[in-house]
């Protein structure tokens, strides 16, 4: 039987990607890399595992509605059911939303919904707190909003600095996602 198409979104360095694509036993396979940011190094990634990338840059378009029909096109030609973000760092706009209600995925650096947005790790590194960690969550138009799927909490250290929390915090990532990308879809 074959198996469920999926998307990666993702704009920076790829690690989450990579760990997805490393996993063995995926229960989707990975028919397209959405990707804003021209020569961001998830692109690189994509080429070696051979996955085609989508790649835009949302000012060259008049709106979020353009840019996103242009995505749901390419996902709904490339037969794509699920989508996961991996670093994605814009909101969804209804375009994108209504086409894939339920059915899109993402990751975020902290315990949601303490420190949601942007630099999540140095968020929680600068609150002074005990303990941050990892969510994977449905999507809704918020910021890092949308029901909880599940949550790895990760120590903040006395001896941490921010860059081995992260370093911590993404080894958790690389595991939580693709383990929980399985349930899903199980
Ligand atoms: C990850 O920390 C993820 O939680 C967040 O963006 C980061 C992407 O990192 N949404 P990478 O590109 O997968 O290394």
């Amino acid at each position: 039987m074959s198996k469920v198409k999926a998307a990666v979104f993702a704009s920076g360095s790829g690690s989450n990607f990579q760990a997805i694509m490393e996993t063995n036993d995926l229960a989707c396979d990975v028919v397209l890399l959405v990707c804003d940011k021209p020569g961001a190094g998830v692109l690189e990634k994509a080429k070696k595992y051979g996955v085609p990338s989508f790649v835009f840059e949302p000012k060259q378009f008049a709106s979020k509605a353009e840019y996103e029909k242009l995505i749901v096109q390419k996902l709904q030609e490339s037969g794509v059911t699920w989508v996961f973000l991996a670093g994605y760092m814009r909101i969804a706009g209804p375009t994108l939303l209504e086409a894939y209600e339920g059915k899109i995925v993402n990751i975020h650096p902290s315990l949601l919904p303490d420190f949601p947005g942007i630099d999540a790790i140095g968020q929680a590194f600068k609150a002074n707190v005990d303990v941050t960690g990892v969510t994977v969550h449905f999507i809704d138009a918020g910021i890092d909003t949308g029901p909880i799927i599940a949550q790895e909490p990760v120590d903040i250290l006395k001896e941490d600095t921010e860059t081995s929390l992260k370093e911590r915090i993404q080894k958790v990532e690389h595991e939580l996602y693709p383990r929980v990308i399985n349930q899903l879809l199980q």
